[in-house]
Protein backbone atom coordinates (compact mmCIF):
# COMPACT_ATOMS: atom_id res chain seq x y z
CA UNK A 1 0.00 0.00 0.00
CA UNK A 2 1.49 3.44 -0.89
CA UNK A 3 2.96 5.50 2.13
CA UNK A 4 2.75 9.20 2.62
CA UNK A 5 6.51 9.81 2.68
CA UNK A 6 8.63 12.98 3.94
CA UNK A 7 12.40 13.12 2.66
CA UNK A 8 15.07 15.84 4.22
CA UNK A 9 17.96 16.69 1.92
CA UNK A 10 18.19 16.62 -2.39
CA UNK A 11 21.14 15.83 -2.63
CA UNK A 12 22.54 12.38 -4.33
CA UNK A 13 21.04 9.82 -1.93
CA UNK A 14 17.67 12.23 -0.70
CA UNK A 15 16.85 12.91 -4.32
CA UNK A 16 17.28 9.35 -5.39
CA UNK A 17 15.15 8.36 -2.95
CA UNK A 18 12.31 10.74 -2.79
CA UNK A 19 11.77 10.21 -6.59
CA UNK A 20 12.73 6.73 -6.23
CA UNK A 21 9.69 6.02 -3.83
CA UNK A 22 7.01 8.40 -5.52
CA UNK A 23 8.37 6.18 -8.86
CA UNK A 24 6.92 3.07 -6.78
CA UNK A 25 3.36 4.31 -6.14
CA UNK A 26 4.06 6.49 -2.63
CA UNK A 27 3.67 10.59 -2.28
CA UNK A 28 6.87 12.15 -1.15
CA UNK A 29 7.25 15.39 -0.09
CA UNK A 30 11.28 16.22 -0.50
CA UNK A 31 12.30 19.28 1.87
CA UNK A 32 15.25 21.43 1.71
CA UNK A 33 16.08 24.62 3.20
CA UNK A 34 17.55 26.52 0.08
CA UNK A 35 14.74 28.46 -1.84
CA UNK A 36 16.17 28.47 -5.12
CA UNK A 37 17.24 24.92 -5.02
CA UNK A 38 13.39 24.35 -4.43
CA UNK A 39 11.82 26.25 -6.77
CA UNK A 40 14.17 24.76 -9.77
CA UNK A 41 13.62 21.13 -8.66
CA UNK A 42 9.47 21.57 -8.53
CA UNK A 43 10.03 22.62 -12.47
CA UNK A 44 12.47 19.28 -12.83
CA UNK A 45 15.83 21.32 -12.49
CA UNK A 46 18.12 18.98 -10.88
CA UNK A 47 20.99 20.22 -8.70
CA UNK A 48 23.41 17.55 -9.54
CA UNK A 49 24.75 15.27 -12.78
CA UNK A 50 23.17 12.09 -12.27
CA UNK A 51 22.23 10.22 -15.22
CA UNK A 52 18.75 9.22 -15.52
CA UNK A 53 17.14 11.26 -12.16
CA UNK A 54 15.89 14.42 -14.00
CA UNK A 55 13.30 11.82 -16.20
CA UNK A 56 12.49 10.52 -12.82
CA UNK A 57 11.69 13.18 -10.97
CA UNK A 58 10.05 14.83 -14.00
CA UNK A 59 7.83 12.10 -14.21
CA UNK A 60 6.83 11.90 -10.77
CA UNK A 61 6.11 15.62 -10.44
CA UNK A 62 3.97 15.51 -13.54
CA UNK A 63 2.08 12.37 -11.65
CA UNK A 64 1.68 14.77 -8.40
CA UNK A 65 3.60 12.04 -6.50
CA UNK A 66 6.33 14.17 -5.75
CA UNK A 67 6.42 17.62 -4.36
CA UNK A 68 9.17 20.18 -2.91
CA UNK A 69 8.90 22.31 0.12
CA UNK A 70 11.69 24.26 2.21
CA UNK A 71 8.67 24.30 5.38
CA UNK A 72 9.07 21.70 7.82
CA UNK A 73 5.19 21.79 8.60
CA UNK A 74 3.97 21.33 5.00
CA UNK A 75 6.95 18.15 4.49
CA UNK A 76 5.27 17.04 7.80
CA UNK A 77 1.83 17.58 7.47
CA UNK A 78 0.89 13.84 6.24
CA UNK A 79 4.05 12.14 6.38
CA UNK A 80 4.28 8.58 7.74
CA UNK A 81 7.65 8.01 7.06
CA UNK A 82 10.17 10.56 7.50
CA UNK A 83 13.78 10.22 5.83
CA UNK A 84 16.81 12.08 6.79
CA UNK A 85 19.21 12.22 3.91
CA UNK A 86 21.37 15.20 4.63
CA UNK A 87 25.07 15.67 4.51
CA UNK A 88 27.36 14.17 7.21
CA UNK A 89 30.60 16.16 6.54
CA UNK A 90 34.14 15.77 8.25
CA UNK A 91 34.62 17.46 11.04
CA UNK A 92 37.65 18.88 12.28
CA UNK A 93 39.29 15.34 14.13
CA UNK A 94 37.90 13.31 11.27
CA UNK A 95 34.51 12.44 13.08
CA UNK A 96 31.41 13.16 10.86
CA UNK A 97 29.67 16.21 11.90
CA UNK A 98 26.33 16.33 12.93
CA UNK A 99 24.79 19.21 12.78
CA UNK A 100 22.78 18.64 9.57
CA UNK A 101 21.25 15.71 11.22
CA UNK A 102 20.74 17.25 14.33
CA UNK A 103 18.65 20.40 12.40
CA UNK A 104 16.29 18.32 10.58
CA UNK A 105 15.53 16.07 13.71
CA UNK A 106 15.11 18.75 15.73
CA UNK A 107 13.30 20.41 12.69
CA UNK A 108 10.78 17.18 12.43
CA UNK A 109 9.98 17.09 16.57
CA UNK A 110 9.30 20.61 16.44
CA UNK A 111 6.33 20.02 13.98
CA UNK A 112 5.26 16.73 14.12
CA UNK A 113 1.56 15.95 14.77
CA UNK A 114 1.39 12.76 14.71
CA UNK A 115 3.30 9.43 15.28
CA UNK A 116 6.31 9.00 12.50
CA UNK A 117 9.20 6.86 11.83
CA UNK A 118 12.20 8.28 11.68
CA UNK A 119 14.58 6.70 9.19
CA UNK A 120 17.85 7.67 8.88
CA UNK A 121 20.15 7.38 5.78
CA UNK A 122 22.75 9.57 6.23
CA UNK A 123 26.09 7.58 7.31
CA UNK A 124 25.99 8.52 10.67
CA UNK A 125 28.51 7.35 13.56
CA UNK A 126 27.53 4.26 14.93
CA UNK A 127 24.94 5.40 18.11
CA UNK A 128 23.91 8.05 16.09
CA UNK A 129 19.89 6.68 16.00
CA UNK A 130 19.67 6.88 19.81
CA UNK A 131 20.89 9.88 19.63
CA UNK A 132 18.26 11.00 17.38
CA UNK A 133 15.63 8.93 19.60
CA UNK A 134 16.80 11.12 22.54
CA UNK A 135 16.72 14.65 21.02
CA UNK A 136 13.44 13.89 20.10
CA UNK A 137 11.49 12.66 23.05
CA UNK A 138 13.28 15.71 24.79
CA UNK A 139 11.01 17.83 22.42
CA UNK A 140 7.51 15.67 22.03
CA UNK A 141 5.99 13.75 23.80
CA UNK A 142 4.09 12.05 20.56
CA UNK A 143 4.81 8.37 19.56
CA UNK A 144 7.62 7.95 17.21
CA UNK A 145 10.37 5.50 16.17
CA UNK A 146 13.43 5.81 14.61
CA UNK A 147 15.18 3.05 12.04
CA UNK A 148 18.44 3.54 10.28
CA UNK A 149 18.58 2.55 6.77
CA UNK A 150 21.65 2.55 5.58
CA UNK A 151 22.25 3.46 1.81
CA UNK A 152 24.38 1.80 -0.59
CA UNK A 153 24.14 3.45 -4.46
CA UNK A 154 26.72 4.61 -6.16
CA UNK A 155 27.02 8.24 -7.79
CA UNK A 156 26.55 7.40 -11.49
CA UNK A 157 24.84 4.97 -11.18
CA UNK A 158 22.24 5.66 -8.27
CA UNK A 159 19.17 5.57 -9.98
CA UNK A 160 19.97 1.71 -11.25
CA UNK A 161 20.86 1.05 -7.72
CA UNK A 162 17.65 2.45 -6.30
CA UNK A 163 16.21 -0.20 -8.41
CA UNK A 164 18.67 -3.30 -7.60
CA UNK A 165 20.07 -2.91 -4.37
CA UNK A 166 22.26 -6.16 -3.30
CA UNK A 167 20.12 -5.71 0.06
CA UNK A 168 18.29 -3.44 2.21
CA UNK A 169 19.23 -2.92 5.68
CA UNK A 170 17.11 -1.80 8.48
CA UNK A 171 18.20 -1.11 12.42
CA UNK A 172 15.73 -0.43 15.31
CA UNK A 173 14.35 -1.54 18.44
CA UNK A 174 10.69 -1.31 16.86
CA UNK A 175 10.37 -4.60 14.88
CA UNK A 176 7.06 -3.33 13.82
CA UNK A 177 8.78 -0.36 12.71
CA UNK A 178 11.33 -1.69 10.64
CA UNK A 179 8.85 -4.24 9.43
CA UNK A 180 6.72 -1.14 7.91
CA UNK A 181 9.50 0.02 6.17
CA UNK A 182 10.19 -3.00 4.98
CA UNK A 183 7.11 -2.94 3.56
CA UNK A 184 7.96 0.35 1.34
CA UNK A 185 10.33 -1.87 -0.24
CA UNK A 186 9.22 -4.83 -1.01
CA UNK A 187 7.77 -4.14 -4.83
CA UNK A 188 12.16 -4.10 -5.61
CA UNK A 189 12.16 -7.95 -4.70
CA UNK A 190 15.65 -8.25 -2.69
CA UNK A 191 16.81 -9.51 0.63
CA UNK A 192 15.89 -7.61 3.25
CA UNK A 193 18.49 -7.55 6.63
CA UNK A 194 16.35 -6.49 9.93
CA UNK A 195 18.66 -5.86 12.78
CA UNK A 196 19.24 -3.55 15.43
CA UNK A 197 20.02 0.15 15.18
CA UNK A 198 23.86 0.31 16.06
CA UNK A 199 25.03 -3.02 13.91
CA UNK A 200 22.77 -1.03 10.82
CA UNK A 201 25.17 1.91 11.27
CA UNK A 202 27.81 -0.79 11.43
CA UNK A 203 27.05 -2.45 8.40
CA UNK A 204 27.56 1.09 6.37
CA UNK A 205 31.09 2.09 7.63
CA UNK A 206 32.07 -1.88 7.20
CA UNK A 207 30.93 -2.13 3.84
CA UNK A 208 32.74 1.11 2.59
CA UNK A 209 35.59 1.03 4.51
CA UNK A 210 36.31 -2.71 2.84
CA UNK A 211 35.35 -1.48 -0.81
CA UNK A 212 38.37 1.12 0.17
CA UNK A 213 40.53 -1.69 1.59
CA UNK A 214 39.78 -3.60 -1.51
CA UNK A 215 41.34 -0.80 -3.68
CA UNK A 216 44.20 -0.06 -1.67
CA UNK A 217 45.02 -3.42 -1.50
CA UNK A 218 44.84 -4.06 -5.34
CA UNK A 219 47.17 -0.75 -5.81
CA UNK A 220 49.86 -1.92 -3.12
CA UNK A 221 49.86 -5.21 -5.31
CA UNK A 222 50.10 -2.81 -8.29
CA UNK A 223 53.18 -0.98 -7.23
CA UNK A 224 54.70 -4.63 -6.40
CA UNK A 225 53.56 -5.73 -9.73
CA UNK A 226 55.42 -2.48 -11.40
CA UNK A 227 58.66 -3.72 -9.85
CA UNK A 228 58.68 -7.40 -9.98
CA UNK A 229 57.31 -7.06 -13.27
CA UNK A 230 53.84 -8.25 -13.38
CA UNK A 231 50.57 -6.92 -14.61
CA UNK A 232 48.58 -6.15 -12.24
CA UNK A 233 44.90 -5.96 -14.03
CA UNK A 234 45.44 -9.65 -15.33
CA UNK A 235 46.30 -10.35 -11.44
CA UNK A 236 43.31 -8.71 -10.59
CA UNK A 237 41.39 -10.84 -13.41
CA UNK A 238 42.81 -13.94 -12.13
CA UNK A 239 42.07 -13.17 -8.76
CA UNK A 240 38.61 -12.08 -9.87
CA UNK A 241 38.05 -15.80 -11.22
CA UNK A 242 38.04 -17.14 -7.97
CA UNK A 243 34.55 -16.77 -6.53
CA UNK A 244 35.54 -15.81 -3.19
CA UNK A 245 37.27 -12.96 -4.01
CA UNK A 246 34.89 -11.50 -6.61
CA UNK A 247 36.05 -9.36 -9.29
CA UNK A 248 34.62 -5.78 -7.93
CA UNK A 249 36.70 -2.94 -6.35
CA UNK A 250 39.86 -4.24 -8.01
CA UNK A 251 40.92 -1.90 -10.18
CA UNK A 252 44.24 -0.23 -9.39
CA UNK A 253 44.32 3.10 -10.16
CA UNK A 254 45.14 6.51 -8.66
CA UNK A 255 43.54 5.91 -6.24
CA UNK A 256 40.01 6.09 -4.57
CA UNK A 257 37.94 9.76 -3.77
CA UNK A 258 34.67 11.08 -3.82
CA UNK A 259 31.97 12.01 -1.14
CA UNK A 260 32.14 8.68 0.83
CA UNK A 261 35.20 6.49 0.88
CA UNK A 262 37.44 9.08 2.57
CA UNK A 263 35.09 10.92 4.86
CA UNK A 264 33.60 7.05 5.96
CA UNK A 265 37.20 5.52 6.02
CA UNK A 266 38.54 8.70 8.17
CA UNK A 267 35.47 8.48 10.22
CA UNK A 268 35.50 4.86 11.31
CA UNK A 269 38.91 5.26 11.90
CA UNK A 270 38.28 8.25 14.88
CA UNK A 271 35.56 6.21 16.00
CA UNK A 272 37.56 3.04 16.39
CA UNK A 273 40.73 4.64 17.80
CA UNK A 274 37.91 7.24 20.52
CA UNK A 275 37.29 4.13 21.81
CA UNK A 276 40.17 2.48 22.46
CA UNK A 277 40.50 0.20 19.46
CA UNK A 278 44.17 0.38 16.75
CA UNK A 279 42.38 0.28 13.77
CA UNK A 280 45.75 -0.19 11.62
CA UNK A 281 44.60 -1.25 8.81
CA UNK A 282 42.08 1.33 7.98
CA UNK A 283 45.23 3.71 8.67
CA UNK A 284 47.39 1.62 6.40
CA UNK A 285 44.14 1.75 3.39
CA UNK A 286 44.28 5.57 3.72
CA UNK A 287 48.05 5.77 3.36
CA UNK A 288 47.93 3.84 0.59
CA UNK A 289 45.43 6.00 -0.75
CA UNK A 290 47.53 9.33 -0.75
CA UNK A 291 50.38 7.59 -2.19
CA UNK A 292 48.55 6.04 -4.73
CA UNK A 293 48.15 10.22 -5.97
CA UNK A 294 51.57 10.80 -5.78
CA UNK A 295 52.95 8.20 -8.27
CA UNK A 296 51.68 9.91 -10.90
CA UNK A 297 54.35 13.02 -10.06
CA UNK A 298 57.00 10.24 -8.88
CA UNK A 299 56.01 8.74 -12.96
CA UNK A 300 56.56 12.01 -14.43
CA UNK A 301 59.59 13.25 -12.67
CA UNK A 302 61.05 9.85 -13.82
CA UNK A 303 60.64 10.58 -17.13
CA UNK A 304 61.08 14.02 -17.35
CA UNK A 305 63.30 15.20 -14.55
CA UNK A 306 62.40 18.57 -13.03
CA UNK A 307 58.76 19.54 -13.72
CA UNK A 308 59.21 23.05 -13.26
CA UNK A 309 57.52 25.16 -16.64
CA UNK A 310 56.36 21.26 -18.00
CA UNK A 311 52.82 21.42 -19.41
CA UNK A 312 51.22 18.54 -17.91
CA UNK A 313 47.61 17.78 -19.45
CA UNK A 314 44.89 16.07 -17.02
CA UNK A 315 41.62 13.99 -18.90
CA UNK A 316 39.07 13.60 -16.29
CA UNK A 317 38.59 15.74 -13.20
CA UNK A 318 35.41 14.18 -11.32
CA UNK A 319 36.24 11.62 -8.57
CA UNK A 320 35.17 8.80 -11.17
CA UNK A 321 33.31 8.51 -14.74
CA UNK A 322 29.30 9.39 -15.16
CA UNK A 323 29.54 12.24 -12.37
CA UNK A 324 30.12 15.64 -12.01
CA UNK A 325 31.50 15.51 -8.33
CA UNK A 326 34.51 16.59 -7.46
CA UNK A 327 34.70 15.98 -3.62
CA UNK A 328 38.10 14.46 -2.97
CA UNK A 329 38.74 13.92 -6.38
CA UNK A 330 42.10 12.50 -7.18
CA UNK A 331 42.40 14.87 -9.97
CA UNK A 332 43.13 17.87 -7.03
CA UNK A 333 45.63 16.65 -5.17
CA UNK A 334 47.82 15.30 -8.44
CA UNK A 335 47.20 18.70 -9.53
CA UNK A 336 48.24 20.43 -6.72
CA UNK A 337 51.54 18.23 -6.42
CA UNK A 338 52.36 19.00 -9.89
CA UNK A 339 51.60 23.04 -9.53
CA UNK A 340 54.09 22.70 -6.27
CA UNK A 341 56.35 21.26 -8.90
CA UNK A 342 56.18 24.14 -11.17
CA UNK A 343 54.10 22.55 -13.55
CA UNK A 344 51.51 24.12 -15.94
CA UNK A 345 48.50 21.92 -16.48
CA UNK A 346 45.48 22.23 -18.99
CA UNK A 347 42.96 20.15 -18.46
CA UNK A 348 39.26 18.62 -19.84
CA UNK A 349 36.57 17.00 -18.06
CA UNK A 350 33.07 15.84 -20.12
CA UNK A 351 30.94 17.89 -17.43
CA UNK A 352 32.76 18.37 -14.15
CA UNK A 353 34.13 21.69 -15.40
CA UNK A 354 31.96 23.80 -13.92
CA UNK A 355 32.64 22.06 -10.23
CA UNK A 356 36.65 22.20 -11.01
CA UNK A 357 36.25 25.83 -11.37
CA UNK A 358 35.62 26.95 -8.10
CA UNK A 359 38.13 24.19 -6.80
CA UNK A 360 41.06 24.31 -9.34
CA UNK A 361 43.54 28.07 -9.62
CA UNK A 362 46.12 28.56 -12.44
CA UNK A 363 44.68 26.31 -14.41
CA UNK A 364 43.76 26.17 -18.14
CA UNK A 365 40.63 24.55 -18.90
CA UNK A 366 40.41 23.25 -22.23
CA UNK A 367 37.31 22.59 -24.69
CA UNK A 368 38.39 18.96 -25.68
CA UNK A 369 40.89 16.22 -24.75
CA UNK A 370 42.94 17.67 -27.77
CA UNK A 371 43.32 20.33 -26.72
CA UNK A 372 44.90 19.06 -23.21
CA UNK A 373 46.94 17.61 -25.29
CA UNK A 374 48.58 20.51 -27.74
CA UNK A 375 52.38 21.67 -26.69
CA UNK A 376 51.72 18.96 -23.39
CA UNK A 377 55.44 17.47 -22.21
CA UNK A 378 53.12 14.49 -20.70
CA UNK A 379 48.79 13.85 -20.59
CA UNK A 380 47.78 12.39 -17.43
CA UNK A 381 44.66 10.22 -17.34
CA UNK A 382 42.68 10.92 -14.14
CA UNK A 383 39.08 9.89 -14.65
CA UNK A 384 38.48 6.54 -16.98
CA UNK A 385 35.07 8.71 -19.03
CA UNK A 386 34.04 6.33 -21.73
CA UNK A 387 34.96 9.40 -24.06
CA UNK A 388 38.15 8.72 -23.42
CA UNK A 389 38.41 5.22 -24.30
CA UNK A 390 37.82 5.83 -27.77
CA UNK A 391 39.99 9.16 -28.55
CA UNK A 392 42.19 9.63 -32.27
CA UNK A 393 45.57 9.16 -30.78
CA UNK A 394 47.14 9.47 -33.31
CA UNK A 395 45.72 13.70 -33.03
CA UNK A 396 46.85 13.48 -29.46
CA UNK A 397 50.25 12.51 -29.92
CA UNK A 398 50.41 14.82 -33.13
CA UNK A 399 49.73 17.52 -30.57
CA UNK A 400 52.02 16.81 -27.66
CA UNK A 401 55.83 18.13 -27.14
CA UNK A 402 56.37 14.68 -26.17
CA UNK A 403 54.00 11.77 -26.30
CA UNK A 404 54.43 10.66 -22.58
CA UNK A 405 51.04 9.00 -21.59
CA UNK A 406 50.31 8.36 -17.93
CA UNK A 407 47.00 5.54 -17.96
CA UNK A 408 45.90 6.54 -14.71
CA UNK A 409 43.20 4.07 -14.71
CA UNK A 410 44.79 1.47 -17.04
CA UNK A 411 42.26 1.94 -19.67
CA UNK A 412 44.53 1.87 -22.79
CA UNK A 413 46.62 -1.32 -24.09
CA UNK A 414 50.15 -0.60 -22.76
CA UNK A 415 51.35 -2.72 -26.50
CA UNK A 416 49.24 -0.47 -28.43
CA UNK A 417 50.23 2.55 -26.59
CA UNK A 418 53.92 1.94 -27.47
CA UNK A 419 53.06 0.64 -31.00
CA UNK A 420 52.00 4.22 -31.62
CA UNK A 421 54.84 5.31 -30.18
CA UNK A 422 53.74 6.71 -26.94
CA UNK A 423 55.68 6.30 -24.12
CA UNK A 424 53.04 4.63 -21.72
CA UNK A 425 53.34 3.60 -17.72
CA UNK A 426 50.10 2.66 -16.70
CA UNK A 427 49.24 1.70 -12.92
CA UNK A 428 50.78 -1.54 -11.91
CA UNK A 429 52.31 -2.33 -15.03
CA UNK A 430 55.42 -4.41 -14.85
CA UNK A 431 57.97 -4.91 -17.73
CA UNK A 432 57.27 -8.15 -18.72
CA UNK A 433 54.55 -8.94 -21.55
CA UNK A 434 52.20 -6.49 -22.13
CA UNK A 435 54.16 -4.27 -19.27
CA UNK A 436 55.93 -0.80 -19.33
CA UNK A 437 59.41 -1.01 -20.41
CA UNK A 438 59.95 0.49 -23.58
C1 LIG B 1 30.46 4.40 -2.67
C2 LIG B 1 29.93 2.97 -2.50
O1 LIG B 1 30.33 2.17 -3.62
C3 LIG B 1 28.41 2.96 -2.39
O2 LIG B 1 27.94 1.64 -2.14
C4 LIG B 1 27.99 3.88 -1.23
O3 LIG B 1 26.58 3.97 -1.11
C5 LIG B 1 28.55 5.28 -1.46
O4 LIG B 1 29.99 5.20 -1.57
C6 LIG B 1 28.16 6.13 -0.28
O5 LIG B 1 28.61 5.85 0.84
O6 LIG B 1 27.31 7.01 -0.43
P1 LIG B 1 30.64 6.15 -4.69
O7 LIG B 1 31.44 7.00 -3.76
O8 LIG B 1 29.55 6.77 -5.49
O9 LIG B 1 29.96 4.91 -3.90
O10 LIG B 1 31.67 5.55 -5.75
P2 LIG B 1 32.38 4.16 -6.05
O11 LIG B 1 31.89 3.65 -7.34
O12 LIG B 1 32.31 3.25 -4.89
O13 LIG B 1 33.89 4.64 -6.25
C7 LIG B 1 34.62 5.26 -5.20
C8 LIG B 1 36.03 5.53 -5.63
O14 LIG B 1 36.77 4.31 -5.77
C9 LIG B 1 36.18 6.26 -6.97
O15 LIG B 1 37.15 7.27 -6.86
C10 LIG B 1 36.62 5.17 -7.93
O16 LIG B 1 37.40 5.68 -8.98
C11 LIG B 1 37.46 4.31 -7.02
N1 LIG B 1 37.56 2.90 -7.48
C12 LIG B 1 36.47 2.10 -7.52
C13 LIG B 1 38.81 2.38 -7.81
O17 LIG B 1 39.84 3.10 -7.77
N2 LIG B 1 38.91 1.08 -8.20
C14 LIG B 1 37.82 0.24 -8.24
O18 LIG B 1 37.98 -0.94 -8.59
C15 LIG B 1 36.57 0.78 -7.90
Amino acid sequence: MSKEICVIGVGYVGLVTGAGFADLGNRVVCLNRNQAKCDNLRQGIIPIYEPGLEEIVRRNIEARRLFFTTDYGEALKDAELVFIAVGTPTGTEGEADLAYVQEAVEGVADVMTRPVIIINKSTVPIGTGDWVARIISRRTDIPFAVVSNPEFLREGSAVYDFYNPDRVVLGSTDLQAAEVVADIYRPLNCPILITDLRTAEMIKYASNAFLATRISFINEIASICEELGADVTVVAKGMGMDRRIGPSFLQAGVGWGGSCFPKDVKALEYMASVHGCHPQLLRAVMDINRDQRRQVLLKLRALLGNLEEKTIGILGLSFKPNTDDMRDAPSIDIIHLLQIEGARIQVYDPVAMDNARRILSNVTFCQSPYEVARGADAVVLVTEWNEFKQLDMERIKAAMRTPILIDGRNIYDPAQMRARGFIYRGIGRGYNGTGNQE
